[in-house]
């Protein structure tokens, strides 16, 4: 019988935040040292030890924003060991991604602040820092603020532009803290509360003085909706706010990991399984909007989902959470844009966990090269709605059921963006066989300029090599059109299709 989808090119829902598109990358097993940051290693090109093969390709997507330290690492993290000559930085070691393990190095702090703002620049990225809300104080993270952003005449300030960076980096996205439930503290939702208080409040009074940049801070929030309700509550608790409580975050943030089965090894109901549990983030960041509403029902305070993503059974401490990445990766990841686009209006950011070589990794390397995975081909074609209009989609097709899920599997998942005179379709059929699909607009006159598709001619359990990464880059599908702003498209067995459609 087909699927179709309808597009409803009058009922726009808000911008889609091009951060949407944004990137994680933490000093964790091979992520920043040996895929960013390579220092002296001549074997592969670098900008003053920057990976530039890696950075090449990074590029190519249009980066808008990247977190950095952590994670985790981030609230072990203290700032100072990363500036000045690198030669007299100290080696640490971190409380989670590094001590105890042997097999993992100590950090050397090689690469520190103004390395990650080089990066950043050579992406034409904007920076988002995850302040040490765990093992540091809040006069530390307010130095790291004023390191970066101040203008004037400080000794901080001054030993920025003596490590090279006259100008201020103007930084505008800070995490304060970083999972604090968990490895950043193990603090309830009450002791977060306060110790946000605290930070935020430093934090709020560099942000004071800065010229350029306002700085936009996020909070902490859980996946656990129990958890972001005591936590919101917990916030109000102070009686000298001269600006309310709820005043000191732009946004709070939600974490999810999904797995289903192993990274390459999966049957059909675990391939649907994965395509499920993916479906969660639409979900956490629904009842994070359903808690604010109820306890700062007056702000407009956004959800950042600062790290989501695959994170299967073979991603081990021990390996630095390194996994293969399969084209059902890259399928669920679609999914996953999809339900971000329809809450275009809540989610201002969202950040994939991580940019190179660990979990749901874009880029993978190796000593000599650097090659792009399935889920970097999703990116590539979904940020193109990246500042468009979302607009409301409907999709009438069947879903399939998993046991014990929540949620169920949409065979097929759509969303689409205006742009000017142009609509930007994508779709997924994540059946495994093949649908026809039938898109259409409100315009009559409709027609599609463009049209591309991923994984038509792969198997959902491949995944990315070094010798293999243009079996997943985009190919040529038909579309029919046959009037009235009508669309139909054989959508092949388990791939994602984008079209660009003059309306
Ligand atoms: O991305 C890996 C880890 O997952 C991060 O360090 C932490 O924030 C999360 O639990």
């Amino acid at each position: 019988m087909g699927s179709e989808i309808h597009v409803q090119q009058h009922e726009p829902i808000a911008e889609i935040d091009p951060n949407l598109y944004g990137h994680f990358a933490e000093h964790l097993g091979r992520c920043i040292y040996g895929g960013l940051w390579v220092g002296e290693d001549d074997r592969v090109p670098t900008d003053d030890g920057i990976r530039m093969d890696t950075i090449d390709l990074l590029a190519n997507l249009e980066m808008p924003v990247l977190r950095w330290p952590g994670g985790c690492f981030a609230d072990d993290y203290h700032w100072e060991d990363g500036i000045g000559p690198r030669e007299e930085r100290p080696t640490r070691r971190n409380a989670f991604w590094t001590q105890g393990r042997a097999d993992i190095p100590e950090e050397p702090n090689e690469f520190g602040t103004e390395e990650f703002m080089r990066v950043c620049d050579l992406l034409d990225a904007e920076p988002y820092l995850a302040a040490n809300l765990g093992s540091g104080s809040p006069g530390e993270a307010a130095d790291w603020l004023e390191y970066c952003n101040y203008d004037g005449d400080t000794e901080l300030a001054n030993r920025r532009a003596e490590n090279g960076s006259e100008e201020p980096h103007d930084v505008k996205f800070w995490g304060v803290g970083n999972e604090n439930w968990g490895c950043g503290g193990r603090l309830s939702p009450e002791q977060y509360a306060e110790e946000f208080r605290r930070f935020a409040t430093y934090l709020r009074s560099v942000d004071g003085l800065l010229s350029e940049q306002d700085v936009e801070l996020v909070s902490v929030g859980h996946i656990h909706d129990d958890w972001n309700r005591k936590f919101l509550d917990a916030l109000s608790e102070c009686a000298s706010f001269t600006e309310g409580p709820y005043d000191l975050m732009e946004h709070m943030s939600v974490h999810r990991y999904y797995e289903a089965g192993s990274d390459t090894d999966f049957d059909d109901e675990e391939y649907f399984r994965l395509l499920a549990r993916s479906r969660k983030v639409g979900g956490d960041v629904d009842n994070a909007v359903d808690a604010l509403s109820v306890y700062a029902p007056e702000s407009d305070i956004s959800i950042v989902v600062d790290e989501w993503g695959v994170w299967h059974p073979e991603a081990t401490n021990t390996n630095g959470l390194e996994q293969e990445n399969t084209v059902r990766d890259a399928i669920s990841a679609a999914g996953v844009f999809d339900d971000l686009h329809e809450r275009a209006d809540v989610v201002a950011m969202a950040n994939i966990a991580q940019t190179v070589n660990v979990l749901q990794c874009l880029v993978q390397t190796d000593e000599e090269d650097a090659w792009a995975t399935p889920t970097y081909q999703v990116f590539d074609l979904y940020e193109n709605h990246a500042g468009g209009t979302a607009l409301d989609t409907v999709v009438d097709t069947d879903a399939h059921e998993v046991e014990d899920e929540p949620y169920d599997v949409p065979l097929v998942s759509a969303s689409a963006s205006a742009h000017g005179d142009e609509v930007y379709v994508t779709l997924s059929n994540r059946a495994l066989d093949s649908e026809d699909v039938t898109v259409s607009l409100d315009e009559a006159s409709a027609s599609v300029a463009d049209s591309a598709v991923l994984f038509a001619d792969t198997e959902v359990d491949e995944y990315s090599r070094k010798d293999n990464a243009d079996a997943f880059t985009p190919g040529e599908i038909d579309v029919d059109e046959n009037g009235d702003g009508i669309f139909e498209v054989s959508v092949p067995a388990s791939s994602v299709v984008a079209l660009t459609v003059e309306a």
